[in-house]
């Protein structure tokens, strides 16, 4: 390296999974200096002083608090990977950002829920706060939308996003065992939290996909406008009907920008067995991007992990250090406005409806001629032997697309039949 080049001191808040992982990309990566200049971590701020990091951070100064750590005047760049929409991390973003720094954080509780406001206190301070790593961890996606394809006009953004429902969902199908019983073996292996309801609630992936949709439109991030339902529904016998249908199930978030506004939806959805959301398997994410003009888009890779999420971060650092300041979203953030959220009631698609009958003779007539009369048009039927038909017997559909308030109240009038056990499960049919 020649001598002459700057030195950036880097301020990271937070020393866990991606924390950790910083420190030790930067301590076995010391040429790291992409722009030119050199990335050095010269404080640190966590919970505990004294729990073991992977590398020895006893030379550099240690911050109890955050805040203090962010608005240091002796750090260039502030990395917050503490986590959590609220609280110290978002303290100390704004307290880096008021004291003029460039924010790099992973954080997409953060982002989804305060992005708005944050962009317009970065760049009235002409600080870049940049979030490569908050979605789909080390695989691109924030830059390919913001940058890449600044030059298209984005229609529609759908993925895979969260590797934990994914990672069930796979071994659900794969060993045919229930949700409880696959969700309690991935967190004893670490695969998912104590905690498990920002993930398996669906929570996480609306966090990502209302960034994405951010990104895409050129509006404001609007979390609170996601439809979100998570995948603790899911059964095994939804997931192998499914695939008798020829269909597997994913946890599918997407953004969709029409005429009515737009709509970022997450919800398990059923995508064809050869299509690649379906091909997606284990903790993997996938994402699909439609431009006007580019047309589709298809990236998939690592969604989490120490090592992934931490190179998006050293990429952001590296963004930073080009001294290159961009607008946070896709346009100045004065002039971002909240996208117009699609009335629910005028949402359409393709379903699958599974439902327990009574072991009887005209249950099957009676659900067929329910639909007919609402005008939903049934596309493929199934019927499975069962051992306990006195337990109900399984029957699933598919439908032609149909707008769901009408299939819903359908679905209603389905449910009073005196020969159909428990509530229908309604599942879209992803429209990728
Ligand atoms: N894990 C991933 O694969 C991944 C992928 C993409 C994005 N992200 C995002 O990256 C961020 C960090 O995730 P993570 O998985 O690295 O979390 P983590 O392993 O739980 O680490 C969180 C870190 O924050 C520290 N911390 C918590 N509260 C604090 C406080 N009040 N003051 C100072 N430090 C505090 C903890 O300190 P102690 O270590 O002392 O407890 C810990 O070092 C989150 O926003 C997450 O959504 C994670």
């Amino acid at each position: 390296m020649s001598s002459g080049q700057k030195t950036w001191r880097v301020g990271v808040a937070g020393l866990g999974t991606v924390g950790g992982g910083l420190l030790q990309f930067l301590a076995e990566r010391p040429d790291f200096a992409p722009a030119g200049g050199r990335a050095v971590v010269t404080a640190v701020s966590a919970r505990s002083r004294s729990r073991e990091r992977p590398v020895d951070i006893s030379a550099l100064t240690w911050f109890d608090d955050p805040v203090a750590l962010a608005s240091s005047p002796d750090i260039d760049i502030f990395v917050e990977l503490v986590g959590g929409s609220d609280g110290p991390a978002k303290a100390a973003v704004e307290a880096a950002l008021k004291a003029g720094k460039p924010v790099v954080t992973a954080n997409k509780a953060l982002i989804a829920v305060h992005g708005a406001a944050l962009a317009v206190l970065a760049e009235e301070q002409g600080a870049p706060l940049l979030f490569e790593a908050a979605v789909m961890g080390g695989t691109p996606a924030v830059k390919m939308l913001r940058e890449a394809m600044v030059g298209d006009d984005v229609k529609s953004v759908a993925g895979i996003l969260n590797g934990t429902c994914n990672y069930i969902l796979s071994e659900m199908e794969a060993t045919g065992r229930e949700f409880a019983d696959v969700l309690a073996e991935a967190q004893r292996l670490g695969y998912a939290e104590a905690d498990p309801t920002t993930d398996v609630g669906g929570f996480d992936a609306a966090h990502k996909v209302s960034i994405l949709a951010a990104l895409a439109f050129g509006c404001a991030p609007n979390f609170a406008a996601a439809e979100i339902e998570g995948i603790d529904q899911v059964t095994r016998s939804d997931i192998a009907m499914a695939r008798d249908l020829g269909y597997r199930i994913k946890l599918v978030a997407s953004a969709d920008r029409s005429a009515d506004g737009v709509l970022v939806r997450v919800h398990p959805s059923l995508a064809p067995l050869s299509h690649p959301l379906a091909q997606t398997g284990g903790a993997l994410n996938a994402l699909f991007i439609e431009g006007q003009r580019i047309g589709r888009i298809f990236v998939q890779g690592p969604g989490a992990g120490s090592g992934p999420t931490a190179a998006a971060v050293a990429a952001d650092i590296a963004d930073v250090m080009t001294g290159a300041v961009r607008p946070v979203f896709q346009a100045p953030a004065t002039t971002l406005v909240p996208f117009t959220p699609v009335d629910p009631s005028r949402n359409s698609g393709r379903a699958f409806l599974s439902f327990l009958v009574k072991d009887e003779p005209g249950v099957i007539a009676a659900v067929s001629e329910t639909l007919a009369e609402a005008g939903v048009s049934i596309e493929s039927f199934l019927q499975k032997p069962t051992e306990t038909p006195s337990e109900g017997v399984p029957i699933v559909m598919t439908t032609h697309a149909v707008a769901e308030s009408v299939l819903n109240a359908a679905l209603e009038q389905i449910a009073a039949l005196p020969a159909v056990l428990g509530r229908p499960r309604l599942l879209r049919i992803a429209r990728i």
